[in-house]
């Protein structure tokens, strides 16, 4: 719906974008919860390198990591009101603008990242890029963590282990269900809340995070196990505002767009091995026993889940559930 504010808006943004390339920098906000040393993080930070080293006089990338700026939630709020240009933000978070998007927190849809590299780059990927278009959010490319993990302050072996437990998710009704299959307690949480939530026992644990996600955040300290359950996919969008990102002058969107490219290519190839290393400094640190699945256990946890995926199956998409599938083969 466009209102008159809106194309109010536009237009100072138009203005503001096109009157600053003569004089000051354009500044892009981009903000992040995670670490700088996880896969986001430095990718954020090799973006604005090359911006600096390529268009230093035109445009300016001010990084803002840890939720120093905003969580999630506000920082999406602050993406359609023009306080932010750029996010990255797990699709977990993205369900509200998009029923497509919840595809990605189907629980063990992809068997690798792989998987998930291939989905991302056919039709199917390219169509839940657009997909959030009618919110002006526009998505810029995927940028790969990792698959996620179950800790909790007791082990988990089998799906009945987690029974009653309070685990947090990402504010996604997908997780959320998945965690009630379990009989489990879904606790929606913002990302820099967890920490403490485990540690004064407001959550018990947490339904599926990276490694690199858990030991930057030293999850590990706080939670006496781990189980390498491999139960879904934690995967980024890098996006923007529709209305800031086309109203950039045609040259500063196309070089910005070449670094985009380049920076996705190196996140994704060194998201394993980042996710790899956290894994080994958390076997090292030694505060967390670390549970592997026998095949029979990694089904059990598959099949106790899911009926999500018919719980949603309408409403994301039949096709594009079939496509994730197939992106296995
Ligand atoms: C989370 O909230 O657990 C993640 O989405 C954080 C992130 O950005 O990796």
């Amino acid at each position: 719906r466009k209102t008159l504010a809106g194309a109010i808006g536009f237009a100072i943004l138009l203005g503001g974008a096109t009157g600053a390339q003569a004089q000051d920098p354009i500044v892009i906000k981009f903000s992040h919860v995670v670490a700088n040393d996880t896969p986001k993080g430095e990718g954020a930070q090799m973006l604005q390198k090359l911006v600096k080293e390529r268009l230093g006089d035109k445009v300016k990338i001010e990084v803002y990591p840890n939720s120093s700026l905003y969580d999630d939630t506000k920082g999406l709020n602050a993406l359609l009101t023009g306080d932010v240009q750029l996010l990255a933000p797990s699709m977990a978070k993205l369900g509200e603008y998009s029923p497509s998007v919840q595809l990605m927190d189907l629980p063990f849809l992809f068997d690798d990242m792989n998987a998930v590299t291939r989905f991302e780059q056919g039709p199917g990927g390219k169509q839940i890029l657009e997909s959030m278009q009618d919110h002006d959010i526009l998505g810029l490319a995927y940028w790969h963590n990792g698959m996620r993990q179950l800790t909790a302050d007791k082990p988990l072996i089998e799906p009945r282990d987690a029974r009653g437990l309070k685990l947090r998710v990402e504010p996604s009704d997908v997780l959320a269900a998945q965690i009630k299959e379990l009989h489990a307690i879904p606790r929606k949480m913002a990302f820099g809340e967890v920490y403490q939530g485990m540690q004064t026992g407001v959550i018990d644990g947490q339904g599926g995070n990276t490694w690199s996600n858990i030991y930057t955040q030293k999850w590990n300290e706080v939670q006496s196990d781990m189980t390498e359950s491999n139960n879904g996919v934690l995967d980024y969008m890098l996006i923007t505002n529709a209305k800031f990102w086309n109203g950039l002058p045609d040259d500063v969107r196309t070089t910005l767009n070449e670094i985009i490219a380049e920076v996705t290519t190196s996140v994704n190839e060194k998201a394993d091995q980042l996710n790899e290393e956290a894994k080994q400094s958390i076997a090292s640190s030694g505060t967390t026993k670390i549970h592997e699945l026998t095949p029979e256990q990694v089904k059990a946890w598959r099949d106790a889940m899911a009926p999500v995926i018919d719980e949603f199956r309408d409403e994301i998409g039949s096709d594009l559930i079939d496509a994730a599938q197939q992106s296995n083969n």
